[in-house]
């Protein structure tokens, strides 16, 4: 990804900041858009994974809808020319001004997430003398063998509608005048790199359509939401995720009538490895059981490690040919196995905690990263982090926005 005229560009920026790859992107999305063509499903783009301005406008050119969790997403996704009749909305907590809002931008769909919601999306449409397009978001109880901060759909988390309360949901749609029930929505959890998962997810759906069919329903829109995982592990080797195997899966699996729409909600696939958190090392401190690594980028610019204990590629550029590799290949089924990347490079190597300035222990990017000696100056790429980078950056600190770079330029 970093070729020396790249690194060459770096040094005279000021760091941190995030590298946009957008040929990368493209590519991404190109493969994206054919896989899921050819079985005419129809992808939304998480706007959460990543709401850059760049990285909006080009995902929007590929003709892809938005998945919006705020009001605000809802108005950037149709100020970046996203279609209006291709914007979902979701969001356990959607308050009355967002909902509102949405229902004046005359969107596609609302994914409701609890019966009290039926009753104020329907009150505020019928204020307004509108209808508003509902999918039911069902809490599927389906494992997503994630991390448990990342997993949505059991029973135990806060997202969607429980089973045993579809008679209820039913009975509201019925009486509700100002709601036009489109179909059901689902979403499990996210980096998941188990197919079987969405293979399970497949079976719950058929049986979740069967029960509203059952009940007299026309179901036109299955919504079966994201989660499809990355490698961070081997970010070059893997840069582009296999959707052929993804969207196959549902191809297989799921009962699609005549006339129905399946819809996607991918976030992190379109857009994690399309970016690199480019820093420079500040300190080296040479300890008596550990060597640290201070950067000039922290957990206010990449909280991911912090806060999923996510793993994330640490490269030095500035001693060529200093990529870590893990020692064993990506599993051939998408599984990847969480064993310690080693480095090859030609040069002594030491091992470093890779830390950031902020005044938080936890402020720790990787224990024990083995790199090439690194002194200050050097600049450092976090590679993988496309997704729920820069957009859950903070201020934490005071610090500068973390500023964004494009291949573009
Ligand atoms: N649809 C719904 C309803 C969601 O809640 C999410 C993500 C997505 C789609 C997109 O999921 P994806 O394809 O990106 O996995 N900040 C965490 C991830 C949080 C995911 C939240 N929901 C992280 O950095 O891993």
């Amino acid at each position: 990804m970093f070729n020396p005229a790249l690194v060459n560009r770096f040094r005279q920026l000021e760091t941190p900041f995030y590298y946009y790859d957008l040929e990368l992107l493209k590519a991404t999305l190109k493969a994206c858009a054919d896989a899921s063509f050819r079985h005419h499903f129809l992808v939304h783009y998480a706007m959460k994974a990543n709401f850059n301005p760049r990285v909006l406008d080009t995902i929007q050119s590929f003709g892809f809808g938005a998945d919006c969790v705020s009001g605000n997403e809802v108005l950037a996704a149709i100020s970046h020319g996203f279609k209006k009749e291709k914007v979902v909305f979701a969001g356990v907590g959607k308050s009355d001004k967002e909902i509102n809002l949405a229902l004046d931008q005359d969107i596609f769909c609302f994914n409701a997430e609890s019966v009290q919601e039926l009753d104020v999306i329907d009150q505020l449409a019928s204020a307004k003398n509108k209808t508003a397009n509902i999918a039911i978001r069902i809490n599927p109880n389906v494992d997503a063998h994630t991390h448990h901060f990342i997993t949505t759909g059991l029973e135990e988390n806060k997202f969607g509608i429980n089973t045993w309360e579809l008679p209820a949901v039913a009975e509201k749609l019925r009486q509700c005048q100002n709601l036009n029930f489109l179909g059901i929505h689902f979403h499990v959890g996210s980096q998941i790199n188990d197919l079987s998962v969405f293979q399970n997810l497949c079976l719950k759906v058929n049986e979740m359509q069967a029960w509203f069919q059952g009940q007299g329903f026309e179901v036109k829109v299955l919504n079966v939401g994201g989660g499809l995982g990355i490698d961070y592990f081997l970010p070059d080797k893997n840069s582009i995720v296999d959707f052929e195997s993804y969207f196959q899966v549902f191809k297989d699996f799921l009962q699609i009538n005549p006339n129905q729409e399946v819809h996607f909600e991918l976030g992190r696939a379109l857009v994690a490895q399309c970016a690199s958190l480019i820093s420079k090392v500040l300190y080296v401190k040479n300890g008596l059981k550990k060597n640290f690594l201070i950067l000039d980028a922290g957990m206010t610019e990449l909280i991911r490690p912090m806060l999923y204990q996510a793993y994330h590629q640490i490269e030095n550029l500035s001693k060529s040919g200093s990529q870590e590799v893990r020692e064993s290949e990506s599993l051939g089924d998408g599984k990847v196995e969480s064993q310690a990347p080693s480095t090859i490079n030609h040069k002594p190597s030491t091992h470093y905690d890779v830390v950031g300035p902020i005044c938080e222990s936890t402020d720790c990017f990787r224990t024990d990263v083995e790199l090439p000696e690194s002194q200050r100056g050097d600049l450092i790429a976090i590679r993988s982090a496309g997704a729920y980078g820069e957009v859950m950056a903070s201020g934490y600190n005071l610090r500068d926005r973390v500023q964004a770079v494009y291949s573009e330029e």
